[in-house]
């Protein structure tokens, strides 16, 4: 039995330093986390030096006069392993745990997240350290939980220090065993890099043009980054659950090179993720049409929810953001902080965790605003919150137990994401073709979850959606190509777009016509493709219904080779004017969808409407595209949540009566949604 699930209930936290505070102050912050209607605190996580000044010296003294206000209070609470910030004393005395970068300098103390995964002095240090908090804090009243370090792979992806390069070979050794296998796997014959021992194995290292490795041991290495943070957080984890199984364990943040769905599987209660949709102003591509700013943060959201459909946010934005030298944002406007909590929570949070309690005085974080200024005093974002903290009062009983509900995934997969990453004629597609996807999902109103493929996916899994988009899956076994065409075959649906189907598990290429192994199932070959560059940025192409569409970064020719293939538009220009450019296989009682270019949110749009099998799930409401629908539900009820994300009101019309879950009043007919305004309906 643990202490806290997370399916049981909906409640608001806050992150909580009280070591950068005079401990006078700690009561009446309490009191007053209590009065904003926050029931939970995190804490700990950057605090190692505070509790091992020096080796060996645990010092847990001032965190459990602490522990005894919260318990007092009513505050639960959650202790993160304090190893994403090592003490001086650890990184001077044993500079072997530092992580390098490629070109072999040390990273040193001073920022964050400067050590490496793989040294066995730092694992001992960190299981010393969890280990110590962990037979000190099992039996405190107040705690529940446990959060697995800070941010796994933020700061840094990337590892090269010694002990880096010799686990590396190591674990090539584990997964080829002969180098005979790994010379084969990685296509060592191309210009002579044959390997004739294993010494010669190393992690990516300086090359003539800097860094480029060999694209086989890039993919490689990314496996083996995400490997090497599992087993790391594992030792932690297993601590963990030996002395405290009553306790949950989580760890915070979506990052790169680390397969957060295989983390979660394998050590966590849970996956928590830290939402700062602010980032989307000072992050968003200038040439990207009609962007979708804060709210394209439930784009990944839908990602949390892959990994775990009830999770926590950890840190939710509260405040702008800003750390001394760099990320200066904008202030949440009145509304925002309660509707980008909405935001969360529609996606599945049930615990809500703002970062900060209160603004730091000092350090890189400087500008980095909590729910309380400076000076403390009473301020818009703090009523903000104690609102948000009111209403999941009422709403938590109805809301805690359901889950989002969605017709269509946009589909994923580690192999095609770290591949792209290095490989620039299908990487950049995936993430842009996935956005408009989603861009054109939110604005018909269609919920829409992300789906993580891998090899043990299922067709039962599959067979919860009537479309799946999968985007650019250049990475496809055959094993994954016979689900995809089983799941057509019985009636799902399936898009793919240019560049699919080419490589195998290791990044080769098949020695097959494109698609590849996806030939069968799309019931077409391409003649040939290129790349627009120069001359043209885009070519228009006639839709059989005469509409035009603009084929951006990629052209592929298709031409069908299945009679049951329907050509849905053709080229306009060039050389290939009047070849298919996307086309649709009826295939069993399904349909697959092939797209010779990278998706726009008009092609998008496009292809659903020919599709015509996903609609709305509310046609009992009339919303402006501004207003996202998303959907939380079980066996017995839906909740509605719209959610306004521009500051002008939204018009919206009920043709059906639905009670608002806040006032409990029934609504129909035409309403007003006010700026940045939420409301959560259910069917009266
Ligand atoms: C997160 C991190 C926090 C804080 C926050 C704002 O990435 O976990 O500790 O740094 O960002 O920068």
């Amino acid at each position: 039995m643990k202490a806290f699930n997370i399916n049981e209930q909906l409640m608001l936290g806050v992150c909580y330093y009280p070591e950068q505070w005079p401990e006078e102050m700690w009561e009446d912050d309490m009191i007053r986390m209590k009065e904003t209607g926050i029931s939970l605190i995190r804490v700990g996580e950057f605090a190692w030096s505070i509790f091992e000044p020096t080796e060996g010296n645990y010092q847990f003294k001032d965190f459990d006069y602490m522990l005894r206000l919260a318990h007092k209070h009513g505050l639960k609470v959650i202790i993160g392993t304090p190893t994403a910030t090592p003490p001086a004393w650890l990184t001077e005395k044993y500079p072997e745990v530092l992580n390098a970068t490629v070109e072999g300098h040390l990273l040193h103390h001073g920022l964050r997240r400067h050590t490496n995964y793989t040294s066995t002095t730092y694992h001992r240090l960190s299981a010393a350290i969890t280990e110590a908090l962990v037979l000190h804090y099992k039996d405190n009243p107040a705690v529940v939980g446990w959060q697995l370090d800070n941010e796994f792979n933020c700061e840094i992806g990337e590892f090269y220090s010694e002990s880096d390069h010799e686990a590396f070979r190591e674990w090539v050794k584990q997964r080829y065993g002969t180098l005979e296998k790994l010379n084969d796997a990685w296509g060592t014959v191309f210009w002579s890099q044959t390997y004739s021992s294993w010494s010669q194995v190393h992690l990516p290292r300086l090359v003539p043009g800097g860094k480029q490795p060999n694209p086989h041991l890039a993919l490689d290495e990314k496996r083996f980054i995400s490997d090497s943070v599992i087993a790391y957080a594992k030792i932690q984890a297993d601590i963990i659950a030996e002395h405290a199984p009553h306790h949950f364990i989580t760890t915070n943040g979506l990052f790169g090179h680390l397969n957060s769905h295989q983390l979660t599987k394998e050590l966590l209660d849970f996956f928590s993720y830290d939402s700062y949709p602010q980032f989307s102003t000072i992050n968003t591509d200038p040439k990207e049409k009609r962007p979708l700013y804060d709210r394209s943060w439930s784009l990944t959201l839908s990602t949390v929810r892959s990994i775990s459909p009830q999770f926590c946010i950890m840190e939710q934005q509260a405040g702008p953001g800003g750390w001394v030298n760099k990320m200066d944002m904008p202030s949440p406007k009145p509304g925002q902080l309660r509707l980008w909590s909405y935001q969360s929570i529609a996606h599945g949070a049930n615990l809500v965790v703002y970062f900060r309690w209160r603004t730091a005085t000092f350090g890189q974080e400087i500008y980095w605003h909590g729910l309380n200024d400076y000076g403390n005093t009473p301020n818009r974002r703090v009523a903000e919150a104690a609102k948000v903290g009111k209403e999941l009062q009422l709403l938590s009983d109805q809301l805690a137990a359901t889950t989002y509900q969605a017709d269509v995934a946009i589909v994923r997969d580690y192999n095609n994401e770290w591949d792209g990453e290095y490989d620039v004629w299908h990487g950049p597609f995936g993430w842009k073709s996935g956005k408009e996807w989603f861009k054109a999902l939110t604005r018909k109103h269609i919920p829409s979850d992300v789906l993580y493929m891998n090899e043990e996916t299922t067709l039962a899994e599959l067979q919860r959606y009537k479309l799946l988009v999968y985007p650019h899956p250049a990475i496809m076994s055959k094993a994954t190509a016979q689900l995809l065409e089983a799941y057509v075959v019985a009636g799902g649906h399936i898009v793919f777009g240019c560049r699919s189907g080419y490589k195998d598990q290791r990044g080769h290429c098949y020695m097959l016509p494109f698609p590849g192994v996806l030939s069968t199932l799309t019931g077409i070959t391409l003649e040939e493709y290129t790349v627009l560059k120069g001359t043209r940025p885009a070519t228009t192409l006639t839709c059989s219904d005469q509409s035009t569409l603009e084929a951006a970064h990629f052209n592929e020719i298709i031409q069908p080779v299945s009679a049951t293939v329907d050509v849905l538009a053709v080229y306009d220009q060039d050389y290939y004017k009047g070849k298919p450019a996307l086309t649709q296989n009826r295939f069993g009682k399904g349909t697959a969808t092939y797209y010779g270019s990278v998706f726009s949110e008009e092609a998008a749009h496009y292809i659903l409407q020919q599709l015509d099998v996903v609609s709305t799930p509310a046609p009992w409401l009339d919303l402006p595209e501004q207003v996202e629908l998303a959907l939380r539900g079980n066996e017995e009820e839906q909740y509605y949540f719209l959610l306004n994300y521009n500051e002008q009101p939204a018009e919206i019309s009920l043709h059906e009566p639905a009670v608002d879950m806040i006032t409990n009043q029934t609504l129909q007919g035409d309403i007003i949604l006010e700026g940045y305004d939420v409301l959560i309906l259910r069917k009266a």
